[in-house]
C-alpha cells in the first residue's frame, strides 16, 4: 500500500465564499436575524432557479417534508409508498403523522424506487407516493404520475439530494404537488441546516407558510415590520421550522453558484466513471439518458463475490489509506427500529437489502483537486487489486 497523503482525504466539505461570510456579518449588522427579508429574497430566487409557483423556506428538508404531509392531508390510517433506500427523515415524518410507509423495492442500476412495482402496493388507505431522487438521479416520474393520476393520489418528492436535477427536461420541483430540499451542510448548496418546499399549489403554500410558524397566520417580521402594527390568528395547529435569516444569508450566495458546483462534481463523476468501468469488482450507478442527474453523491457498488473482503472492510482498508467514505444508504427495513415496529416489510425489498451491504459513497466536492480524485482512485485499486477473491 502507498498512502501518500498525511492527512485524510476528507468525505465533504462546503464551500463558503467571501460572499456568505459577508452577507451573514450584514444579516447580523441588520437588525433583524429570523425570518424576514433575506428569506424572502433566497425563497423569490429559489422559486425562480426551479421554475415554480411557490417556495418556502424552512429550517430542514425534515421541516419541509412534515409541513408537505401535514399540508396535504396525511394523517392516522393513511398509507404512504415510498423507497427503503434513504435516511430516515421522511419515513419519520409519515409515522410521527399517524400513517403508515409502504416500501417498494428499488431498481439496481440507480437504487431509485422501482415505479413498475409501486402499483402492487396501492390499496384503498393508500394517500401518496414519496419518491426520493437518489444520489440527485430523478425517479421515473411518468410512471409515478400516472399511477397518482389513476388512484387520486399525491405526490410529494423528497429532493434533499436533487437541487439541480430535471426529468426529461423538467425541472425537479416543478413536478410533484409538493418537493422537499434540503441544504445541510454536506448538500449541494448549504445554509448549514435549511430546507425549502416547493409547489405549484398555492393553497399548500399558505398552509405550509402558517404550519411554519405554530399555524398563525402572519409571520414575526410582518408583525412588527413597518405595515404598522397586525395582530395575527391562529388558524392551525402548526410547527415551529421556519428558516431565518442567517440561514438564508448563506443561501441567497451558495444559489448563485449551484450550476458551478454542480459542472465540477459532474466532472469529478466523469473521472470515477472513466477509472471504474472496467473493473469487475465494483459497479457504478448509472445515469439515464432522459434526465440531468444532480451528481450529488458518488456510489460504487462491490461485487462481492469478486472481492475477499467484506463492504466494511473495504471501507476500514480505504480509511487505512486516508480516505474519507460514507454509506447511502442501509434499506430502513434493516435499522433496529424498523425491525421492530413494521417488522412485516423486512425482507419484502431484497434488491434494497443487499444493496445495503454492498455500496460505499466516494468523496465528491467542488473543491478537491484532480489530485485528489486521482488519489481516490488509486485507493480503491490498490484496495481492489490487494483483496481480490
Ligand atoms: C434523502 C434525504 N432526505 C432527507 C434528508 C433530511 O434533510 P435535512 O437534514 O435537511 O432535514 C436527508 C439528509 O441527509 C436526505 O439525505
Amino acid at each position: 500500500m502507498t498512502v501518500t497523503r498525511p492527512e485524510m482525504l476528507k468525505f465533504h466539505q462546503y464551500s463558503f465564499g467571501d460572499e456568505e461570510i459577508n452577507e451573514v456579518v450584514d444579516t447580523l449588522r441588520s437588525g433583524w436575524i429570523t425570518l424576514g427579508p433575506k428569506t424572502q429574497k433566497f425563497e423569490d430566487d429559489f422559486r425562480r432557479y426551479i421554475g415554480c409557483s411557490h417556495a418556502v423556506g424552512v429550517y430542514s428538508c425534515t421541516s419541509a417534508l412534515t409541513l408537505a404531509l401535514a399540508g396535504l392531508g396525511i394523517g392516522p390510517g393513511d398509507e404512504v409508498i415510498t423507497t427503503p433506500i434513504t435516511f430516515p427523515a421522511a419515513v419519520n415524518e409519515i409515522i410521527h403523522l399517524g400513517g403508515k410507509p409502504v416500501f417498494v423495492d428499488v431498481v439496481p442500476g440507480t437504487l431509485n424506487m422501482d415505479a413498475g412495482k409501486i402499483e402492487e402496493k396501492v390499496t384503498e388507505k393508500t394517500k401518496a407516493i414519496l419518491p426520493v431522487h437518489f444520489a440527485g438521479h430523478p425517479c421515473d416520474m411518468d410512471e409515478i404520475q400516472a399511477i397518482a393520476q389513476k388512484h387520486g393520489l399525491v405526490i410529494i418528492e423528497d429532493a434533499a439530494h436533487a437541487i439541480e436535477a430535471e426529468y426529461k427536461g423538467r425541472k425537479i420541483g416543478a413536478i410533484g404537488d409538493a418537493t422537499c430540499f434540503s441544504f445541510y451542510a454536506t448538500k449541494n448548496i448549504t445554509t448549514g441546516e435549511g430546507g425549502m418546499l416547493t409547489t405549484n399549489n398555492e393553497k399548500l403554500a399558505d398552509e405550509a407558510r402558517a404550519l411554519r410558524l405554530h399555524g398563525i397566520t402572519r409571520d414575526a417580521w410582518k408583525r412588527y415590520g413597518t405595515e404598522g402594527f397586525k395582530y395575527w390568528e391562529q388558524v392551525s395547529l402548526g410547527y415551529k421550522c421556519n428558516m431565518f435569516d442567517i440561514q438564508a444569508a448563506l443561501g441567497i450566495h451558495q444559489l448563485r453558484k449551484v450550476d458551478l458546483f454542480w459542472e465540477r462534481r459532474k466532472a469529478i463523476c466523469a473521472k470515477y466513471d472513466a477509472a471504474f468501468k472496467n473493473v469487475h469488482e465494483v459497479r457504478s450507478l448509472e445515469v439515464s439518458k432522459d434526465v440531468k442527474s444532480a451528481y450529488h453523491i458518488y456510489v460504487l457498488a462491490l461485487e462481492p463475490d469478486r472481492l475477499s473482503i467484506s463492504r466494511n472492510d473495504f471501507i476500514n482498508e480505504m480509511m487505512k489509506r486516508k480516505v474519507g467514505l460514507a454509506i447511502h444508504f442501509r434499506s430502513l427495513t434493516l435499522q433496529s427500529y424498523y425491525r421492530e415496529h413494521f417488522s412485516e416489510s423486512v425482507g419484502t425489498v431484497p434488491i434494497a437489502e443487499s444493496f445495503s451491504e454492498r455500496i460505499l459513497t466516494l468523496p465528491l466536492y467542488p473543491t478537491m483537486e484532480d489530485s485528489d480524485v486521482q488519489y481516490v482512485i488509486d485507493m480503491a485499486m490498490d484496495t481492489v487489486e490487494k483483496n481480490r477473491a
